[in-house]
């Protein structure tokens, strides 16, 4: 690869370089694409960021970028949950041994709570472990796709007002949790790739959480979307409309970057071939069968008795009745319903379960 000064024009994974270089880059460290004078940029998710937030305008390769992180962690042993309202997003993750895949609203709703108790039990988890014990202890790297979160948040709102019973908390128990994972330290191996448009701050309940992502990917962005989500850098470098091109925010510092592109068939080539695991990378797989509580001060909710809420530990009582929302979600699973139809469970390859 030419060691430009500005970068390539275009990066493409099918050129047998570029592939050499993915395949060698470390485990955590997916690439996203190349900057200036060839630098390397990826996020390394277990010492930069957990968290990786993508935003741009309509076609400005959101998914693009999403399916180039998610396809090299995949291969690498991670599993991920892909949450598409959309529906059509990331047709090459279908079937991907490894992956579920969340098209309807209560799908996503069920993933991020199920999620947000896999979170909670790995914090315990790595707390009992200690600082010295092999951080893949605590479970295999999970990715979560989340695509277009401003509008998905509005339907779990909206989802949650309709099915929530009086004595349940009012906000949505998903966004709550998908609020509480991405608290969580790098420890629990939980990562959120987001994608959102510029109110993102707002949708995900504050400027705050904008600190969660020490990684912000940017392109086509307006001067009102650059304040919104990289304040810290000023003046705003110069939007483009070059594909892949984009400034990639890391730890304070903007890269101006290509973005490597995989195609679907690529991505979904790279991530069928995964390499193979650690053993310690096998033992905790939680695939949606989360285990019932364990230890003092964890238990499966958040808001009862006996919940952790970040730094808040409830009290537990032994007899403390299940909570609202695990009530609800086992009684709409099993009435049955009059048309004989079952609501589509998240789609997942039988090898990843
Ligand atoms: N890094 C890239 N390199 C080359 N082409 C790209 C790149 N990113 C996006 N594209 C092109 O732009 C199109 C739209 O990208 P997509 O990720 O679907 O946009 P968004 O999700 O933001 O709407 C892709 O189908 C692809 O043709
Ligand atoms: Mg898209």
């Amino acid at each position: 690869m030419r060691k430009a000064h500005r970068p390539l024009e275009r990066l493409l994974f099918r050129d047998p370089q570029v592939r050499d270089l993915v395949e060698r880059m470390p485990e955590p460290a997916p690439l996203i694409g190349l900057g200036s004078l060839g630098k390397r940029i990826s996020v390394d998710l277990d010492a930069e960021s957990p968290h990786v937030l993508v935003s741009a305008g309509a076609g400005g390769g959101k998914s693009v970028i999403l399916r180039t992180i998610a396809a090299q962690l995949i291969r690498n042993g991670a599993r991920a949950f892909v949450l598409d309202y959309k529906r059509i997003s990331h047709p090459w993750a279908r079937g991907v041994p490894g992956v579920t895949y969340c098209r309807d609203i209560a799908e996503i709703h069920d993933a991020l709570i199920e999620l947000g108790m896999e979170g909670r039990r790995r914090t315990y988890l790595a707390e009992q472990l200690g600082e010295d014990a092999d951080p893949a202890a605590v479970g295999r790297r999970l990715a979560i796709l989340l695509e277009e979160v401003n509008a998905t948040m509005k339907q779990l709102a909206r989802y949650w007002e309709k099915t929530r019973q009086n004595r349940d908390p009012k906000i949505s128990p998903a966004i709550d949790a998908l609020a509480e994972i991405l608290f969580m330290g790098r420890q629990v191996r939980l990562h959120v790739l987001l994608v959102a448009q510029s109110a993102t701050a707002r949708a995900l309940g504050g400027p705050e959480m904008r600190e969660n992502f020490a990684t912000r990917v940017l392109a086509r962005y307006s001067q009102n979307a650059w304040r919104m989500l990289a304040p810290e850098i000023t003046p705003a470098p110069k939007s483009t409309t070059h594909v892949g091109r984009t400034q990639v925010v890391l730890g304070g510092t903007a890269h101006e970057t290509q973005v490597l592109f995989m195609t679907h068939a690529e991505a979904r080539a790279w991530a069928m071939r995964h390499r193979q695991r650690r053993p310690s990378d096998n033992g905790e797989d939680p695939t949606f069968r989360v285990r019932a509580p364990q230890g003092p001060g964890w238990s499966r909710g958040r808001h009862g008795p006996g919940s952790t809420h970040r730094n808040r530990t409830y009290p537990t009582r032994p007899s403390a009745p299940r909570r609202a929302v695990h009530r609800h979600r086992v009684q709409r699973r099993e009435t049955p319903r009059r048309t004989g139809h079952r609501r589509p469970r998240c789609g997942t390859h039988p090898d990843s379960v």
